[in-house]
């Protein structure tokens, strides 16, 4: 059997597989309200029913300031619960487990209307505007801002939840001092980070496991490194994220060059450092390759993006591939070779 094809099984959450729909941006909102539609019921529920052991919804914002654009998707109201109820229902029916990454973009708000903040008024490039700081009230309202997205979130019936803690979002923000030059108790970089894992817990169930995705290095010496990030993984471990999602950079505007896998030896490094599970992302969609991270224990789980978008049944290709009896569902039976049904 293809390890990759193993379950997996972290708390209350259980997986058919190791193949996770990564978190992605459809900016698709059409109302600007948040709440998830039409499209985001076909676009979720499809890679269900392509095979995926989890479907991530992709960035959720817990404040409307807190969005890239106005078409993002959002969990700052009760009125936001429903759709997502409504998708994880079907996903769920096509034997998939639900989550939610749960975010706020911080000083990367870029529509016109939408007003960007962050731990100091520096902004991400010149291309982007000057964010307002946050006073020490603010940030401690911005805390109790995730606490709230995550009780709905839980409210919504997700099986997990990933606190977005890359890409140069709003926590990352605070990790890094190419962003956050703070004097106050907040200048700390794992300080905002560890009260929004400890705010989001208490809304949580004890046995649902909360996932981190961070970025592994800020590819410059300007801002940190893998070492650093070992270091602060472990004081959020500490203070309640049970598996880490490792990506890289975001918070500067450096291009990176990827290549297939450039990205696992962060979560190998992250996982032998905390001994937590983690979930490795990154140019992965070559079905062996995803196979032999997960076969030679370089992480436990493997997210697919931009592969999953090419083909919504990835997951599913991927098993055909490497030989496995296949997920799809039972009315597509006909479509599997004879010596494997
Ligand atoms: C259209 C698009 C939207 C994305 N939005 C998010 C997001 O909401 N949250 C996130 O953590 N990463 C986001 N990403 C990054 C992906 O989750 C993933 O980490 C990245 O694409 C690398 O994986 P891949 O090579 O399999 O595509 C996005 C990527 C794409 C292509």
């Amino acid at each position: 059997m293809a390890k990759l094809f193993e379950p997996f099984q972290l708390k209350s959450l259980s997986l058919r597989n190791r193949v996770v729909m990564s978190p992605m941006c459809m900016y698709s909102v059409w109302a600007e309200d948040g709440r998830l539609n039409d499209f985001h019921v076909t676009h979720l529920v499809s890679r269900a029913v392509g095979g995926a052991g989890l479907v991530m919804v992709e960035m959720t914002d817990v404040d409307p300031d807190g969005r890239i654009t106005v078409r993002d998707s959002g969990i700052w109201d009760d009125r936001h619960q429903g759709a997502l109820a409504a998708i994880g229902e079907q996903v769920h029916h096509y034997g998939a487990a639900f989550g939610v990454q749960i975010a706020h973009a911080g000083r990367k708000a870029q529509s016109e209307s939408l007003s960007p903040v962050g731990p100091s008024a520096i902004p991400f490039s010149d291309r982007y505007r000057v964010p307002h700081a946050l006073t020490t009230d603010e940030v401690r309202q911005m805390v109790d801002r995730f606490r709230a997205g995550a009780a709905r979130a839980v409210a919504a019936g997700v099986d997990v939840i990933e606190l977005h803690g890359a890409h140069g979002y709003l926590v990352h923000q605070f990790m890094s001092r190419v962003s956050n030059q703070r004097d106050d108790v907040y200048g700390e970089p794992t300080q905002f980070g560890r009260e929004v894992i400890g705010a989001m817990r208490s809304a949580m169930p004890v046995g649902m496991p909360l996932f981190m995705r961070v970025s592994g290095t800020e590819h410059s010496p300007l801002g940190y490194g893998l070492d650093d990030l070992v270091t602060m993984a472990r004081v959020f471990q500490a203070a309640g994220v049970d598996l880490f999602d490792v990506s890289s950079g975001g918070n500067l505007p450096v291009s990176v060059a990827e290549f297939p896998g450039y990205q696992v030896p962060y979560a190998e490094a992250v996982g032998r450092s905390t001994r937590a599970p983690v979930m490795a992302v990154g140019c992965l969609d070559d079905y062996a390759l995803a196979e032999s991270v997960v076969a030679e224990g370089r992480a436990n789980l493997v997210a697919i993006g931009r592969g999953m978008l090419r083909d919504p049944y990835w997951a599913n290709s991927a098993a055909l591939a490497l030989g496995e009896h296949t997920l799809l569902p039972a009315q597509y039976h006909r479509a599997i070779p004879m010596d494997r049904r």
